[in-house]
């Protein structure tokens, strides 16, 4: 046997064990979970292969946001122009909601986990809606994980919605004076500080009408990762990233 070739250390190969520290984590992450289709695509399957199989992804960071003690998790699920796409996938989406939301919701329920739907709910189809409804008031006590479902969510149907009742209530007087503070209440978030982190997969590097208003100083991360492959692996990718980044929100750091 030939001698052991040893590297200096600087040529050794990284460690490749991905630490996230447990300080400086988000504390509100929005994801875009988006490439299920190109997914599939990819493999010669039909589209909503790789729709199911970004359910079981949904999971699996689910549950890494629970280990990691991260308190608010957004998903975009479907937003309001997904409705444009063609009706059998549209229904394949709304039936797989469904299901998810019934088969997962005692295990999400055991894992503390807060199931909050976010968007134009009334556009659902009964059932669905039903059942969305049903699972925000079963888990609406818990307090591990945040979940933030953006349904039929869109950014600017959320603004114009703000907007609507800002107009209602000065037809009633009761306006006196307009801050950041009050439209960022009539918004779906209103319980929620702004996401420090939004990930988006699937290569593109757009919000497409994702969290505009509650994005202004978000740190972006673009994966070119597909969603049905994005693991628990590339979530702390992105949380190490985001973990180097200096948030300046406007200001400069006095002390250089
Ligand atoms: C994201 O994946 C899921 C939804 C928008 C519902 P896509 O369906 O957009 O997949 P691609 O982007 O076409 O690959
Ligand atoms: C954004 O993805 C919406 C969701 C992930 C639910 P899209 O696939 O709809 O966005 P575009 O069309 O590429 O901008
Ligand atoms: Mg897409």
């Amino acid at each position: 046997m030939g001698k052991k070739l040893v590297l200096p250390w600087w040529g050794r190969k990284k460690n490749t064990e991905l630490e996230v520290s447990p300080k400086g984590l988000p504390h509100h992450v929005g994801i875009i979970m988006d490439g299920n289709g190109r997914w599939a695509t990819a493999r010669g399957l039909p589209r909503v292969v790789g729709h199911r199989q970004g359910a079981e992804a949904l999971r699996e960071i689910v549950r890494e946001c629970g280990r990691l003690a991260i308190p608010i998790l957004t998903v975009y699920a479907f937003s309001t122009e997904n409705w444009q796409r063609p009706q059998a996938e549209v229904d394949f989406l709304m039936e797989l909601l469904l299901e998810v939301l019934t088969d997962e919701l005692e295990t999400l329920h055991g894992e503390g986990v807060r199931i909050v739907p976010i968007g134009q709910l009334g556009d659902l189809p009964k059932p669905v809606r039903d059942q969305v409804e049903y699972a925000a008031t079963l888990t609406a006590s818990n307090e591990n994980l945040k979940l933030n479902m953006a349904i039929s969510y869109g950014s600017r149907q959320e603004i114009l919605k703000a907007v609507e009742s800002l107009i209602d209530m000065a037809v009633r007087g009761e306006l006196t004076q307009v801050t950041e503070m009050t439209i960022a209440k009539l918004l779906y978030t209103a319980e929620d500080p702004d996401p420090d982190l939004i990930i988006r997969t699937g290569g593109e590097r757009r919000l497409s009408n994702f969290l505009l208003w509650q994005s202004a100083y978000s740190e972006l991360y673009f994966s070119d990762v597909m969603w049905p492959d994005f693991t628990k692996e590339e979530f702390q990718k992105a949380l190490v990233d985001y973990q180097k980044r200096e948030r300046r929100f406007g200001k400069i750091d006095e002390n250089e």
